[in-house]
Parts: C-alpha cells; structure tokens; sequence
C-alpha cells in the first residue's frame, strides 16, 4: 500500500547524500573531449589550470570516477539549506483535474533562491583550498552571481561578476545583493577587458549574452594573478554538484514507494537537469528502469530543439576550448527574453552527449505561455517560481493534462530551481499585458550557425 504523502518531505540531516554522483561513469559513451582551440586536439587536464581551480579541472576531466566524497566543509554549509524538501503538488493537480501524481524538488529554499548555491559553495571551497585570491564568474539571470557571492564572503574569497547588461538594469537588487555579500559588480559588456571593448565597439547598445559575460569573466581570471574562472552551468563539474538535488529527490521518494515515470526540468546550460535526472538516468542507463526525461527550454533560445550537436565555443570572445554541444552559435543573441538564466548559446556536453543517443527528449515553449503556467503556480502552491523554474513547470503541466486526455496516474517529478522574487519587471510585463514571444526565424538563427568554426579533422 502506497504511504501517505506529506505536502512536502524533508529528509534529515544524516539522511543528506554525503557523495556527489558522476553520470559520466555509467555512459555508454562519454561525451566528446573538449578541445583546446589552440592545438585543435582533446585538452589535457593541465591546459585547464590557468582557467579553473586544479580540483575542479580534474573532477571535470573525469568520466570513471563514480563517487565523489563532498568534503566536510562543504558538508556543513550544505546543511544550513539542505536537505531540500520534496514537495507533492496536491493543488495544482486537483485544479488540472488530472490522475497524475505532481511532485517538485524544491531548490528555492535558501538566500541566494536557487539551486545555484549547490555548485557555488564547491567550487569557492576548493579555490580556497588551492590558497586563491579570488574568483572571477559570470552571471545572467543574478542567482548564479548571488550564490557565489555568498559562498565567496563564507571562503573569504574575492569575486568579480560580470551581469549580463539586461538582467543589470532589470534587476538592480540582485546586483546589491552580490554587492552586501561583498562582490565587485560590472554591467556586461563593459570596458573592463579587451573581450568587452571589442563587442561595445561593435555595437554600443550590446545589451549582452552569457558567452559575453563568459569571455570578460575569463580574460579576467587569467589575466590576473591569484585568480581563476568559475562558471555556475553547462560544465560536468558543475553537473556533479548538481547531482545533490536527484539523489536527495530520489532517496525522498523511495520513502514514499514511489518512483518518477517523468523527470522534468528547464534547461539553460543543464546543471539543474543534469543534477535532477542523474540518479534517474543512472536506471535508465543501467537499465534498471526507464523513466521519461525531459528537457524544457525557451523557444526564443531552443538550443536542443533547433541548435546543431557540434563543436563549438563556450563564449562570445572565443577565449574558452571548445566543446561538443547542442549549440546555436557562440556568437547568438537571444532576444531579450525574461528567463536570463536560460540565454545561453550552448548545452551541457553530458547532457547534448544523452540527447543525441536518445535519452532525452526536449521541447520548447515560448515564455508568455511560460508566465501563464508560472501565474498559475504561484496561486495555488504558494510559492513565486522564477521564470527559469517555471518552464520547468509548465512542462510537468503538459504532461499533467495529457494524463487527463489518456486517464493514466502518471507520477512527475520536475524541479523548482528558484523563486522570482526578484524578476518582478518580468512580472510586472506578464501581468500588464507587455510581454510577447520572439521566435527566431531560420534565417536569424543562420548568422550564428554558420559562424560555428571548423576544426581540421574533427569536423568540416
Ligand atoms: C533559477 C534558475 N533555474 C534554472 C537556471 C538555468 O540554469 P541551468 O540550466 O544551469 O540549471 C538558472 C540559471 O541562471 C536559474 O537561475
């Protein structure tokens, strides 16, 4: 007999995973090597160092190691905001009128709102480790920019963030945020490198992209002494600190004799989703079960649905290696978009490597539809999603109400990433009536495309 289900489920302390899951290590195949773009051949874990801290560099590297151990450090801030509860979506349902089960794993519940934290706290752990100054990072919506910031001040390290320029001006408290926690804020593209200067002599009203922020994020790291390159996404480092959030999820509802036949989570560059999925993924690939997985992204950005499995830079400025990913041109400028967090030109090679051997599936959806589900949400479960969750929950909606059509009690699992307390101006649009839908065209999306370099011998 199934157990009763509590509105939300948080395990205990000691019940915490103490173990980070790396997916890589039950692949079939692993995803491509990344390149270093100096040499056209598969970096070394050494070309890395002068970018990344060396434990990071080698926990990206690896594709066997199953288990990682979370330092105790880490541990200990993880308990301040962890476990995360896993929550049943009683309401929603019974508005959906649907016989499936909803249940989200709910990332909000901890200052920065977001599940970015996570990988933040690890990654300014081990630049602390290495005896770093500081840290340099990029941030589009702010959460990523806001976690770091918290787990920079925790460190004692210093931070630089370079803010996409649109989320700068839309959201100035995220920036003061960062700021109390005692990080150095810069509208990106800025005149503070040589990657900025070149896009604003381009185009003054640049008003900026992720693989923007990345280049002047990057160029700052290793340029300075002391000081490496942390980024909040699309890396398997970062998809590793990720996995806390499925093995929680997934540990929960084994409590609850249950078990997801979806899995559903928004996609921008894949840390959530490939954090959510991973010990879910793990059955699938081990085939001991065979959930759904599905990858929700925005249609003015749709990487999976519409982007090429290709090589290709992590950044606008071409300063990164390479990397084989579902990629719409490192050179692409969403339209200005609400959902910031989900304006980036690429995908998480783990998670681009699954889609393409059919583990996937992705859909997008355009973000009026997206703020309707989010309005939605909000009045019956209580909580304000952030624009990037709530695509997120506009998928687990979908499949809700296709539940209804075939009667089937389906259970779904989707993750809540964050609260939108502060994408008020998002908001505000949706619910004044300002806020449209822009869907490339094939044609706007060529430019971008085309300019995807080749690589003698490794692609044309
Ligand atoms: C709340 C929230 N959810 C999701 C995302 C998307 O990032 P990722 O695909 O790495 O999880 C972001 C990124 O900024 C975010 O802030």
């Amino acid at each position: 007999m199934k157990k009763n289900v509590p509105h939300r489920l948080y395990l205990t302390e000691e019940q915490m995973p103490k173990q980070w899951y790396n997916l890589r290590a039950d692949m079939k195949e692993q995803p491509a090597p990344i390149i270093n773009p100096a040499t056209g051949k598969p970096a070394a874990v050494e070309d890395l160092y002068p970018v990344f801290c060396e434990e990071l560099a080698k926990q990206e590297m690896d594709g066997t190691t199953r288990y990682f151990d979370i330092p105790e450090e880490v541990l200990d801030i993880y308990k301040i905001y962890r476990p995360s509860p896993l929550c049943r979506a009683y309401n929603l349902e019974k508005a959906l009128d649907t016989p499936a089960k909803i249940y989200y794993k709910f990332e909000g519940n901890n200052t920065s709102g977001s599940h970015k934290l996570n990988s933040a706290v690890a990654q300014a752990y081990y630049a602390k480790q290495q005896g770093l100054k500081g840290v340099t990072t990029e941030t589009g919506a702010g959460q990523w920019g806001t976690a770091l910031a918290e787990a920079c001040s925790y460190f004692g390290l210093d931070l630089e963030v370079y803010m996409v320029k649109v989320s700068y001006n839309q959201k100035p408290f995220r920036k003061n945020i960062m700021e109390t926690f005692g990080a150095n804020v810069f509208a990106s593209p800025s005149d503070r490198t040589e990657a900025g200067r070149k896009i604003l002599a381009e185009d003054p009203e640049n008003s900026g992209s992720l693989g923007c922020a990345i280049s002047e994020a990057v160029e700052r790291a290793v340029t300075s002494d002391g000081y490496r390159y942390v980024l909040g996404s699309v890396l398997n480092q970062v998809l590793l600190h990720q996995s806390i959030i499925g093995l929680e999820a997934k540990q929960a509802m084994e409590l609850l004799d249950e078990y997801p036949d979806i899995v559903v989570g928004c996609a921008g560059g894949g840390s959530n989703l490939g954090g959510l999925i991973a010990p879910f993924m793990q059955d699938k690939l081990t085939g001991k079960r065979d959930p759904r997985i599905v990858a929700i992204e925005p249609a003015s950005c749709p990487s999976f649905t519409r982007g090429v499995y290709k090589y290709d830079f992590c950044d606008t400025g071409k300063i990164t290696p390479m990397a084989k990913m579902y990629t719409l041109g490192c050179t692409f400028k969403p339209s200005a978009n609400h959902a910031g967090g989900l304006r980036y030109h690429g995908m998480s090679p783990i998670l681009s490597k699954l889609y393409a051997d059919g583990y996937m599936e992705a859909s997008a959806v355009e973000q009026t539809k997206v703020f309707e589900a989010a309005v939605q949400f909000a009045k019956l479960e209580t909580i304000l999603p952030a624009p990037e969750s709530a695509h997120a929950i506009k998928g687990a909606i979908d499949e809700a109400l296709k539940c209804k059509e075939s009667g089937e009690a389906k259970t779904i699992l989707f993750g809540l990433t964050g609260t939108g307390y502060f994408d008020m101006t998002a908001y505000a649009a949706y619910n004044e009536g300002r806020m449209s839908d822009h869907i490339p065209t094939d044609e706007e999306l060529k430019p971008s495309m085309d300019a995807i370099p080749s690589i003698p011998g490794i692609q044309d």
